[in-house]
């Protein structure tokens, strides 16, 4: 199969019942049969995969939930976020196939079922391409979903979600199944509420069978999730494989407003612990008297942030990351981190560079300042007409060499500042770079 995604996406859209999944959209699960055959490689997983063990293998931490056939977590996290070492040894390390690789991790008894789960795979260049090519068609059929995109993957023969029936709040989102069976199983919110109380998760969801539904997925088909809809996917004994692309549901009904907790969640992020409810039990299950719980005054930190925010709110720094959170935002099309940097090629005047009309460099004036923003990242430049034709040139799609983008537009010192952008755009994936050298004319 090819691995180039862009290829595959004119076939997808036309795969695409979008007037059904408009109809449905966060109001109903939907099953889209057969709507992504061949779109998504398993051979990109089985790369995500490798990169997992290298990467903690070295030492470095990675958000991973690996379970065993008892479905306990073996993550590579643990409470208190540290690093637990050996679980890289339970990940591929060559290049054959995801079912070889099943096919060995099984022969152990204890991961006889087992389960992976790992999120950010647009990490992935070939994930991050999928996801943006589709991110694209859907906007272009479908109002902006959310204030984020997050990315996701399921894979394993595990009898039931770890976590059981559940409900995500505030999500929602589309299951592309890649490979094998599984079944999901739904139930109306009210109905979730009346079995299964005001939480999210239920382990034991046996009692609930009877006023559920179910969807059987196979390979090629795409699921809907909407939010607030309690779930459980349930496999066979032989492993299946998912991809996730989920939606955070607006909070604020308003871009604005959307893009002002974006900020405020930064800020709120430093001292987010201080935000946990009051204990409903001691540490030592002694339950503790409500009447008896009072609260010490804020903490110095709230205090200061609080004092930071609203000062920041009149100031230009505080304007200018607005106007930088939304051309991140929209660079990115919401996803919530972005396709890793590349490196290894140094942009020359005399590089041949094009860009994506589909995709392009985002510009923003705010103020003296001009954003320039690729794939979730900013540049700030000093507000002049040279930038606003610069990328304007890049998007127009067509091959352009280094020296005559700068030259063409103005003589002497804007050229080396455009060729450093233009190293950082190529880092950053707002341009390709065709050739690496110009042809003498
Ligand atoms: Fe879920």
């Amino acid at each position: 199969m090819d691995s180039n995604p862009a290829k595959h996406i004119k076939h997808l859209s036309d795969n695409f019942d979008w007037e059904a999944l408009t109809g449905v959209w966060l109001k109903e699960p939907f099953l889209l049969k057969r709507s992504c055959m061949g779109q998504i490689n398993p051979a990109w997983l089985l790369n995500v995969l490798r990169s997992v063990r290298t990467t903690l293998g070295a030492g470095k931490p990675v958000r991973i939930n690996f379970y065993d056939r008892d479905m306990m977590c073996v993550t590579g996290w643990t409470q208190s976020k540290r690093l637990c070492t050996g679980v890289e040894r339970l990940l591929p390390s060559d290049n054959h196939s995801l079912q070889l690789y099943f096919e060995r991790l099984r022969s152990v008894p204890r991961f006889e079922r087992f389960g992976i789960s790992l999120g950010n795979l647009q990490i992935n260049f070939e994930f991050w391409s999928f996801t943006r090519q589709f991110l694209r068609l859907l906007y272009m059929n479908l109002p902006l979903p959310g204030r984020y995109v997050y990315t996701s993957t399921f894979i394993g023969n595990y009898e039931h979600t770890p976590a059981g029936a559940h409900q995500d709040p505030f999500l929602h989102g589309l299951m592309f199944m890649v490979e094998g069976k599984r079944t999901m199983r739904f139930w109306k919110p009210h109905v979730g509420e009346r079995l299964f109380g005001t939480g999210n998760t239920v382990r034991n969801y046996v009692a609930g069978l009877g006023d559920s539904f179910t969807f059987e997925l196979e390979a090629g088909d795409v699921l809907y999730i909407p939010p607030y809809h309690w779930h459980v996917g349930e496999n066979t004994e032989d492993p299946s494989v998912a991809i996730n692309i989920d939606f955070q549901i607006p909070v604020s009904s308003t871009w604005e407003g959307e893009l002002l907790l974006k900020l405020l969640d930064g800020e709120a992020s430093k001292i987010g612990a201080r935000f946990l409810p009051p204990l409903r039990e001691s540490p030592f299950g002694v339950p503790v008297d409500p009447s008896e719980w009072i609260l010490d005054p804020p903490p110095a930190t709230l205090i200061e942030t609080a004092q930071k925010v609203a000062n920041a709110i009149t100031s230009r720094d505080f304007e200018l990351s607005v106007h930088e959170g939304w051309v991140q935002m929209q660079s990115a099309l919401g996803l919530k981190a972005a396709c890793q940097p590349r490196s290894g090629t140094t942009i020359t005047y005399d590089t041949v560079v094009k860009g994506d009309p589909d995709f392009p460099v985002l510009l923003l004036v705010a103020g003296d300042q001009m954003l320039i923003g690729c794939n979730g990242k900013v540049f700030r430049r000093d507000a002049r007409e040279f930038w606003r034709k610069l990328v304007k040139l890049i998007n127009s799609g067509n091959p352009c060499s280094v020296r005559e983008l700068a030259g063409k537009l103005e003589c002497g010192e804007p050229a080396k500042e455009a060729l450093l952008l233009m190293q950082a755009l190529w880092e950053h994936r707002g341009v390709e770079v065709i050739k690496t050298s110009a042809k003498p004319h």
